[in-house]
């Protein structure tokens, strides 16, 4: 099957349900605005992100069906993978102008709070992997945190007599005032900028302020990600006023909200940047923002403070360190289990045996079952023992070599684990974004950075055009886990920038994805694609991925051949397809590579509307 019929068998998927929904938008209830009138200003206008230079588009106009060719990108002086096109575009031209990775980067995460608004943005956080030509490394945590008045009782929580599971009564972790953690990805920019920048923060800021006010064309994931919010863009009118089209429109269109290819103007949310252009973090932290994103977080349940956002900082980790078949692997550290979850992985699958894993061939029989099996074992590890203050001496122990070759010799050729304990984020997100921006230099920064579930809490400070997060989700319900809420100031994060070096130092890769707990397994992959079996960067990124946790249930991308998921269950594989041939809830990988005659491979994912740019 070719690329083409698949993508086109996916999309059909994704428009029989916007059909559907636009013909049913007459007996939707109507939206109320927390404002008489919504704030972005109307001009009917459809496209589609068109590279000047190349022509390339990022999706079909009529159809909304994604591009899935021409992600990727080379260069020899410098390769950004973001998102969206609109803010690659806008890290490449920092770039461009002088400005060095870091710059580039921050430019990047303000240009994605616009265009990528479901997944992330400045109401959310994240973590900073940097590599800078000295070879110097650093690492930036900017994750949300937990109020001050956040304790053990913040939720009540029922426990299922039958499955013994537990969960928050009326899901208040996902959404409204108590799901929001306090964002942090301003201070981690300001931070970023300030200590590793060229430029000011306001030269970062400027692009996204220019795409909020010139406008942009929605891309299809956002499109459908905001169809399929509506009843919570009904319940939450401050979100509405940022997405509901004036009412004139509305009924014009037959639809209430913007979608796939309406150019869109977010004057809001150009509002919050002016002010973090001419504050910097105060801007955002203190001041009329404080108060907004106070007010409305409490309005619906919150317990905020003005402290909590005052008090609130960005502060340089120790990134956690492994090695792959004589390559440094480098990535985040607590609060994410990511970093520590890749390595112990790579060294449960190192100790197995690289050579019998080649041998067996990429995404054969064996080989998925290996993957499996690890991946079983050490996301039962994570369950039992990872939070946000694990104190470093378990971390390091489950990173160690000797662990993974007692690891690796429980896995057996003819059957299948099951794993003791079970993973409490058997859920996956399909939230959350991951960018890397790369030099000729080998200056790296690798970003990934979220606002957790698709447009977060939904709770939205009035007239300021973003989101607040749901991180605190990322605690589990369980009150006995190490990560419960009121243990620890951070939830526990899966996600994982990571950059691996060659054995003399110099960058090799980095990469990053979205995916809640898959972020783990998406990176780990790529990471084998590229170490393991040489490919290049964006055939990477393209291969079909699997999943598995200590929930022991297979999931796969249906490009995978019937046969070969026929004999996993025949060795005692429980197995579940992902929804398509290219779901985006298997992750969505953004990378650059350094290639060996020296050039720069940007890749990008097909799987949602990201894109790399590089010169
Ligand atoms: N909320 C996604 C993560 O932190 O892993």
């Amino acid at each position: 099957m070719s690329k083409k019929d698949i993508s086109r068998r996916s999309f059909l998927k994704g428009t029989a349900a916007a059909g559907a929904s636009l013909a049913a938008a007459s007996l939707l209830p109507r939206i109320t605005m927390a404002e008489d009138e919504p704030t972005s200003e109307f001009k009917w206008e459809r496209g589609v992100f068109t590279d000047e230079e190349t022509g390339w588009q990022l999706c079909d106009l009529e159809t909304g069906e994604l591009n899935l060719e021409g992600r990727g990108a080379n260069g020899a002086n410098a390769a950004v993978a973001a998102g969206t096109p609109w803010a690659a575009k806008a890290g490449l031209d920092v770039l461009k102008k002088g400005g060095n990775a870091v710059d580039a980067a921050a430019a990047v995460a303000f240009a994605i709070s616009v265009t990528e608004p479901q997944a992330s943005g400045i109401g959310g956080g994240g973590f900073m992997t940097m590599r800078a030509a000295d070879g110097t490394i650093n690492f930036i945590n900017f994750r949300e945190c937990a109020p001050e008045l956040c304790d053990q009782s913040f939720w009540p929580v029922v426990q299922d007599p039958e499955t013994g599971r537990y969960s928050v009564v009326g899901g208040a972790n996902g959404k409204g005032g108590r799901a929001i953690g306090v964002p942090g990805t301003v201070a981690g920019m300001a931070y970023a900028v300030e200590k590793f920048g060229s430029l000011p923060l306001a030269d970062a800021v400027q692009p996204a302020i220019d795409l909020c006010e010139n406008g942009f064309y929605i891309g299809p994931t956002t499109g459908v990600s905001l169809e399929s919010a509506y009843t919570n863009i009904v319940a939450y009118p401050e979100f509405a006023s940022i997405y509901t089209l004036p009412e004139e429109a509305a009924d014009e269109l037959g639809r209430f909200t913007y979608f796939t290819g309406d150019l869109f103007k977010n004057t809001q949310q150009a509002k919050a940047l002016k002010l973090i252009q001419e504050q910097g973090r105060d801007g955002f932290y203190k001041g009329e923002l404080q108060d907004a994103m106070i007010k409305a977080s409490n309005k619906y349940g919150g317990v905020f403070q003005p402290k909590d956002f005052e008090e609130y900082e960005a502060d340089l980790r120790e990134p956690v360190q492994g090695t792959f078949m004589g390559k440094t692997v480098i990535s985040s550290p607590l609060p994410s289990s990511g970093g520590t979850c890749i390595i112990q992985l790579l060294n449960v699958l190192e100790a197995f045996g690289v050579d019998k894993l080649k041998e067996y061939g990429h995404n054969s029989v064996e080989y998925i079952h290996v993957l499996s099996e690890a991946m079983k074992l050490v996301y039962s590890d994570r369950s039992k023992y990872l939070a946000a203050n694990t104190e470093d001496a378990l971390v390091k122990a489950l990173m160690d070599k000797e662990y993974a070759k007692y690891l690796a010799s429980l896995i057996k050729m003819d059957s299948c684990l099951t794993p003791e304990a079970h993973d409490p984020f058997q859920y996956e997100h399909q939230d959350t974004t991951s960018f890397a921006v790369a030099d000729k230099d080998g200056n790296i920064v690798c970003v990934t950075f979220t606002i957790n579930g698709y447009f977060g809490s939904y709770v939205a400070p009035d007239g300021y055009g973003f989101l607040l997060n749901n991180e605190m989700a990322d605690y589990d319900s369980n009150p006995n886990s190490p990560n419960a809420i009121g243990k620890a100031k951070y939830p526990l994060s899966s996600m994982s920038p990571t950059i691996v070096l060659n054995e003399d130092g110099s960058p090799f890769l980095a990469i990053g994805s979205p995916g809640g707990a898959t972020i783990i397994v998406a990176v780990l992959q790529i990471i084998l694609d590229t170490v393991l079996f040489g490919m290049d960067m964006q055939e990477a990124v393209e291969q079909p991925r699997i999943a598995d946790n200590a929930s022991a249930n297979l999931r796969y991308e249906t490009r995978i051949p019937q046969e070969t998921i026929d004999a996993l269950v025949a060795l005692g594989h429980k197995v579940t397809p992902y929804s398509g041939d290219w779901d985006r809830s298997s992750g969505s990988c953004q990378g650059v590579l350094y290639a060996a005659d020296g050039t720069l491979h940007g890749g990008a994912d097909p799987r949602r509307d990201n894109k790399a740019f590089a010169f």
